[in-house]
């Protein structure tokens, strides 16, 4: 065994190790009791927050149950089960009108709470070999980053929002992108704290995407790999995408795993995943409404999302009105060029 070989591998064993102190002997058991610990100690700090964050759950779980149901399935639903529903809605809009709780801010709690809780569980998972369906399914992504990255400037930043434990650092590093040029931002202090130590190189700061400036910086690339979904808003959080981005930069959208897998994610645990990924019509809709802070216009330059195999969507940020790098942009067309679906 190469010298290099034999570090990675007592590497790895530590990790192991540190893993199995954190978690103990079932990493699954062991997240669920770092998740309910630490709502424990948020119910103490902010016991409205925790009763908004239950009663959207509950809401959630029971509106999924009922969507798209038979009249007949309804009716056998007992009437007392809506009345519970409907009493979960009024208490929930009291707690959002008078004690100033937004649906944001308890969906941020609970991903915050799940992904602090995941955090190096997940880390230690990434830092091993990906399946090579995921390895296959990310070859499309990482090639599209990099070829916009080093489209105009060897030194252009790319924002990787929901970065989680880092993922990004190590695959883009394969494509010739530097860490330094890596901002990663994730609403889970855990998940930068582990980002941070595994990738030195690069920058994670841990934000509500929503809410982040950029740190006074534009960026050229704005990805959300595995994340937007996870977001309270995804139309928002791409608008927030276009404020921050440069003239002929790019927002990159993937799944490995693709849209059918979010739908399955969003029907088991709708309080976590709340969204699908956005259809082809959303983003042509999302592109049309153009930059509304400016004179740029938007382009669904690549979509390739329906089905089970991966999602990818790549939108460009043209200045005046249409004429970007990415050539014309003619609006009035029906499909953007160059769309591939
Ligand atoms: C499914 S994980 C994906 C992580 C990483 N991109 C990857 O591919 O492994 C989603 C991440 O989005 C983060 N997240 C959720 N809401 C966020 C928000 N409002 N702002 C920033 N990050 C957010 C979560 O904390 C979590 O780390």
């Amino acid at each position: 065994m190469s010298k290099r070989n034999k570090k990675e591998t007592s590497n790895r064993a530590k990790q192991a190790q540190r893993m199995l102190k954190i978690y103990g002997q079932d990493v699954e058991k062991g997240t669920e009791q770092r998740i309910s610990n630490a709502r424990k100690s948020l119910e103490i700090s902010d016991p409205l927050l925790v009763e908004a964050m239950g009663l959207r759950r509950d809401k959630l779980r029971w509106d999924a149950s009922i969507a798209n149901i038979s009249v007949l399935a309804e009716s056998r639903i007992p009437q007392s089960s809506f009345s519970q529903a409907a009493r979960r809605e009024a208490r929930l809009s009291i707690l959002l009108s008078d004690h100033g709780i937004t649906s944001q801010d308890s969906h941020n709690a609970g991903q915050i709470l799940t992904w602090d809780a995941n955090a190096e569980a997940r880390a230690f998972r990434q830092g091993g070999k990906m399946s090579d369906a995921v390895t296959a399914a990310l070859e499309p992504t990482l090639e599209t980053v990099s070829s916009k990255m080093f489209k105009e400037k060897s030194v252009s930043r790319i924002c990787d929002v929901g970065s989680g434990a880092g993922v990004l650092v190590p695959l883009l590093k394969e494509y010739g992108v530097g860490a330094e040029q890596i901002v990663g931002v994730d609403i889970s202090n855990e998940m930068t704290m582990v980002a941070g130590r595994a990738h030195p190189g690069a920058t994670f700061v841990t934000a509500d995407w929503m809410t982040y400036d950029g740190d006074g910086g534009l960026f050229d690339v704005v990805v959300f790999l595995m994340s937007l979904h996870d977001l309270a808003e995804p139309i928002a959080a791409l608008t927030k995408a276009v404020d921050l981005l440069c003239d002929g930069g790019s927002i990159i959208i993937s799944h490995p795993k693709g849209a059918e897998h979010v739908e399955m994610q969003n029907r088991r645990a709708p309080d976590l995943v709340p969204n699908l990924l956005p259809s082809f019509e959303d983003l042509e809709v999302f592109c049309g409404q153009g930059d509304s802070e400016s004179e740029r216009s938007l382009e669904l330059e690549c979509f390739e999302g329906d089905g089970a195999a991966g999602y990818l969507a790549v939108i460009t940020c043209c200045r005046g009105g249409g004429e970007g790098d990415m050539g014309e942009v003619n609006q009035e067309q029906e499909e953007p060029t160059g769309l591939e679906r």
